[in-house]
């Protein structure tokens, strides 16, 4: 089993500190939305998923202790918390959902007892109300996650030489995991007969985190670097490429962890199919093309070193796009818990996310 990714337990959550995988299990705490939204953007956790449920659980732990004396001072201390959780990635839609959702459930509370005077006990009730709906979101993650294995899992062939990339597993989620969860569930089923997993510069979330979990997972698997891929397709008779997503345009274009662009290409050229995993939360119907999605860029130390070392000269710029986005065209199937988006175009992903 893989350790718990995500603890509430006021007066702190506690969130499995990845950076330290597959050496040592350690837990962050935070406890405030400040604390949460430091804990996402360091990446003491990270994968769509769970960054969504972290933030929910942010934004609950800060509602217990803002202790506010009035309506106004209710909504601005909720307000904050909001934007505070929202400003911490800007790539995955997990985020924006949770914390949407959560301060919507805040709002019409506030709306609909707001003539009244304010009262503690009103604000009891409110902790209690978003708590629950954190929960809940957590738990429609893992369901997710349990219903796109099954379906994915089917849609892999006897006998699957796999490529997966990035970490889409359970430590990106709070349940099985995305596209890794495919592949367990697929290994169940005695479908696997390889699976490769790309070590992910630059923040080797491939190796340190994918790797770790095939392995206890018993999967059969092998660990290769980013640009051993075309060769390993080539040689070792890969024939499916799975990877999760962070955010997918109403399109289909999807964003991923940068080097999915290039396998997509190479699942294309190769003719083998291409696979994503996502849940609902993903797809973003207010953006028509990947072109509207913003990728993040992240800090140049994390590719001029590597943990402490430094491995380029000083003085080099560096380009550090955390994501690329794949076009629609290059996806054979997106594969939500509500089914089997194929071909992937507007009309599917819109009948998919309204079933
Ligand atoms: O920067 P990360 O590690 O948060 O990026 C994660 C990915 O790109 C994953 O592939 C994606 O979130 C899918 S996770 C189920």
């Amino acid at each position: 089993m893989i350790p718990k990714r995500a603890i509430y337990k006021p007066p702190f959550v506690k969130f499995l500190d990845q950076r330290l995988l597959p050496n040592k299990i350690f837990y962050v705490k935070t406890k405030n939305a400040r604390q949460t939204a430091k804990a996402i953007k360091d990446m003491v956790l990270r994968g769509a998923p769970l960054i969504g449920c972290a933030a929910a659980y942010g934004y609950a732990i800060d509602l217990r202790f803002q202790k506010p004396r009035s309506w106004n001072k209710l909504l601005k201390q909720t307000k904050g918390a909001a934007d505070i959780l929202k400003k911490s990635r800007p790539t995955a839609l997990a985020l924006f959902y949770a914390v949407d959702r959560l301060h919507k459930k805040t709002l019409s509370f506030i709306n609909e007892r707001k003539t009244r005077p304010f009262d503690l006990k009103f604000y009891a009730k409110l902790i209690k109300i978003v708590e629950n709906e954190a929960h809940k979101i957590t738990q429609e993650d893992i369901n997710s996650t349990i219903a796109m294995s099954n379906y994915g899992s089917k849609l892999l062939k006897k006998n699957s030489v796999v490529i997966t990339h990035c970490n889409a597993g359970s430590l990106a989620t709070m349940g099985m995991g995305t596209a890794v969860g495919v592949i367990t569930a697929a290994h169940k089923k005695g479908k696997i007969k390889y699976a490769y997993a790309s070590e992910t510069r630059p923040y080797f979330q491939g190796s340190r985190l994918t790797a770790w979990e095939l392995l206890r997972e018993k999967v059969p698997c092998a660990l290769i670097c980013d640009n051993m891929a075309a060769h390993i397709i080539k040689t070792c008779k890969v024939n499916a490429i799975i990877v999760g997503a962070d955010r997918i345009a109403a399109n289909g274009d999807t964003a991923n962890k940068i080097g999915t662009y290039s396998l997509a290409i190479l699942a294309k050229y190769h003719k083998i199919p291409f696979f994503v995993a996502a849940p609902i939360p993903t797809i973003d119907l207010n953006l028509k093309t990947g072109k509207e999605i913003e990728i993040e860029e992240r800090g140049e130390k994390e590719v001029i070193f590597i943990k402490t070392k430094r491995i380029a000269p000083k003085g080099i710029k560096v380009r550090h796009p955390a994501f690329d986005i794949t076009p629609a065209s290059l996806i054979t199937a997106i594969i939500t818990e509500k089914g089997i988006i194929k071909p992937v175009n507007s009309k599917n992903i819109l009948t998919n996310f309204k079933k």
